[in-house]
């Protein structure tokens, strides 16, 4: 597990963007497969990229897919999709054809299936499952990631690609990527800013697998961190 501290939440976006830019630069002739986590902090890396990287990225190199999505319609303002959509991928005229949304409006069974099914249709098969260059992953401060909360760790030893889960929160259904993809990504890539997330920081960095986020990042082959000061410091690790 390899950690990168920046000052400042901003600061930190923009150096994730430029990691992600860069591992497509070193391959300059093939195409990557990411997949995107929702939430409020990659919304400042998207709205970041669209403005001051948008010429310096191969758009048409990049597959974009989700890591989750709530069940709602994509022009809600809950959905990861339409606010990646709104924030990024309108502004830099992403084609829609390199573009996979989960569809949150579907009935949330049928659309886990639909999209584990295209999921394994469309991203690289390695080592016999699709397989992701990198997977960008928030944690809540609960220690949940891909919309796993604590006490559903069962999806992340199921095999099915992607599953329903709930916010325990709202209840409100969720699209979950599951352990599965999860653990067979090439890289996972964790984003993680504010005070806030002292414990699941403090989790991740410690041995303990006190939560989803710190067990994805435990036992996942390739995990980077990439997280601001005030979670590093709040979180007391180093
Ligand atoms: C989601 C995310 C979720 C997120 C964490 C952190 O759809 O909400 O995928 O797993 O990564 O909740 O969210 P914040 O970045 O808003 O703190």
């Amino acid at each position: 597990m390899k950690s990168y501290i920046y000052s400042t939440a901003t600061e930190t976006a923009h150096a994730l963007i430029k990691h992600l830019v860069g591992m497509m630069e070193r391959e300059p002739d093939r195409t990557f497969y990411f997949a995107f986590s929702g939430g409020s902090t990659p919304s400042l890396m998207f709205d970041i990229w669209a403005n001051e990287y948008k010429e310096v990225t191969p758009w048409k190199r990049m597959r974009i897919y989700w890591v989750d999505e709530r069940c709602v319609p994509m022009e809600d303002s809950e959905s990861n999709y339409g606010t990646m959509r709104r924030l990024l991928l309108d502004e830099v005229g992403m084609p829609g054809e390199f573009v996979f949304p989960i569809f949150g409006d579907y009935p949330p069974e049928a659309e886990a299936k639909r999209y584990s099914a295209q999921v394994c249709r469309t991203v690289p098969l390695w080592r016999g499952f699709p397989t992701f260059d990198a997977v960008l992953l928030g944690a809540g401060d609960d220690g949940h990631t891909s919309s796993i909360f604590p006490g559903q760790e069962y999806l992340l030893a199921s095999f099915h690609p992607y599953e329903v889960s709930v916010n325990p929160y709202n209840g409100q259904q969720r699209i979950a990527m599951t352990g599965c993809l999860l653990f067979a990504a090439r890289k996972l890539v964790f984003f993680i800013t504010g005070k806030n997330k002292a414990n699941v920081v403090r989790d991740i960095l410690d041995s303990g697998d006190t939560g989803p986020a710190a067990y994805v990042a435990h036992h996942a082959e390739d995990v980077e961190i990439f997280m601001d000061a005030q979670a590093e410091k709040a979180s007391g690790t180093m």
